[in-house]
């Protein structure tokens, strides 16, 4: 029987193109560029599965490809916000992603992110690379010292969850949190997690928040002008979700105006381009979407999304079926 014809949009890690060339008819994008319309367009009508991922926007036009071939988009990532979820529905094609695999290496960049702007690290490794460094001071470049401090957590999936144990056993946080579900009494207890229904009151009360909600219609700039108002002014924003949720050219107008204290950013509104109002400000960490970038999570990641192409071509149960 012919093997089904898989195309990776973008280069995975290597075992795991060798165990899905074992598995399949595969097609790899030997240069890793990002896919033009066109090429996704071609490889729509070309593979029964895409192996896709967050930077191949797949939208209603798209998915609607007359002639489409594919049945299955094996996303490369937790979140799939990338794919028409209506579209995908409506042309019959099966999405599955990658949960779990990355949380803690998520958590981490959350983690890094809140230490790197509250205690100003960017900066002082910029003055330093500059040759603008006049020496130790006792009053130079003093930032924010975070053990002991506040943090809301927006979102207490899974990667919400583990940014809290770091915050919390780790540097001795307060957390508060915001989301559709309150956990059990017994998480609570262990966190001392505080959960607020109305993430308005809660925003007032942090000196950290961050962001771990999915981008939805409902959670798309979620933190607005409005709501980054109710921040104290000695308040840092950190975000390792996706970029929509947060207004960023309100966030560029609190963080230069000196209303908010800073921010850290693993995610932006239009990848990979970044807001140059964000660029020019130096009270903000600006990262390029490394919240999963750890080698042994890539593999990980590489080999749930093989799963869910293996199970597919034997027939069976999707294990991580998302649309
Ligand atoms: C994820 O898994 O959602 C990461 O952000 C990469 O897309």
């Amino acid at each position: 029987m012919a093997k089904l014809r898989v195309v990776l949009t973008r280069r995975w890690p290597q075992p795991v193109e060798n165990r899905l060339a074992e598995l399949c008819d595969l097609s790899i994008n030997a240069d890793d560029h990002p896919l033009s319309r066109a090429e996704l367009a071609q490889a729509l009508r070309e593979c029964d599965v895409l192996g896709a991922t967050v930077t191949d926007r797949l939208d209603a036009h798209l998915l609607g490809t007359a002639d489409r071939r594919t049945r299955l988009i094996a996303n490369f990532g937790v979140g799939f916000n990338h794919v028409d979820k209506a579209a995908a529905q409506a042309a019959d094609i099966v999405v599955t992603n990658t949960p779990g695999v990355l949380t803690d290496a998520t958590a981490d960049i959350a983690m890094t992110l809140i230490l790197m702007c509250a205690r100003r690290t960017g900066e002082g490794e910029r003055l330093l690379r500059a040759g603008r460094w006049p020496g130790w001071s006792p009053t130079s470049l003093l930032g924010t010292q975070v053990t002991g401090k506040t943090l809301g957590i927006i979102g207490m999936g899974r990667i919400g969850v583990a940014t809290a144990r770091r915050a919390h056993f780790g540097f001795g946080m307060k957390i508060l949190y915001h989301g559709r579900q309150q956990l059990s009494m017994l998480d609570e207890t262990v966190f001392g997690a505080n959960w607020h229904a109305d993430l308005d009151t809660m925003l007032t009360q942090c000196d950290f928040v961050s962001l771990h909600c999915p981008s939805t219609p409902q959670t798309h700039h979620l933190l607005d002008t409005r709501r980054l108002a109710l921040l104290p002014e000695r308040a840092f924003v950190i975000n390792t979700a996706r970029g929509d949720v947060i207004d960023e050219e309100a966030l560029a107008a609190v963080l230069a105006a000196g209303s908010l204290a800073g921010a850290g950013l693993d995610v932006y509104e239009a990848e990979p381009i970044v807001n140059p109002a964000l660029l020019s400000l130096e009270n903000v960490v600006l990262l390029p979407h490394q919240g999963s970038g750890s080698r042994e999570t890539r593999e990980a990641m590489g080999h749930c999304a093989a799963d869910n192409i293996e199970a597919y071509v034997q027939g069976k149960a999707l294990p991580n079926q998302v649309i």
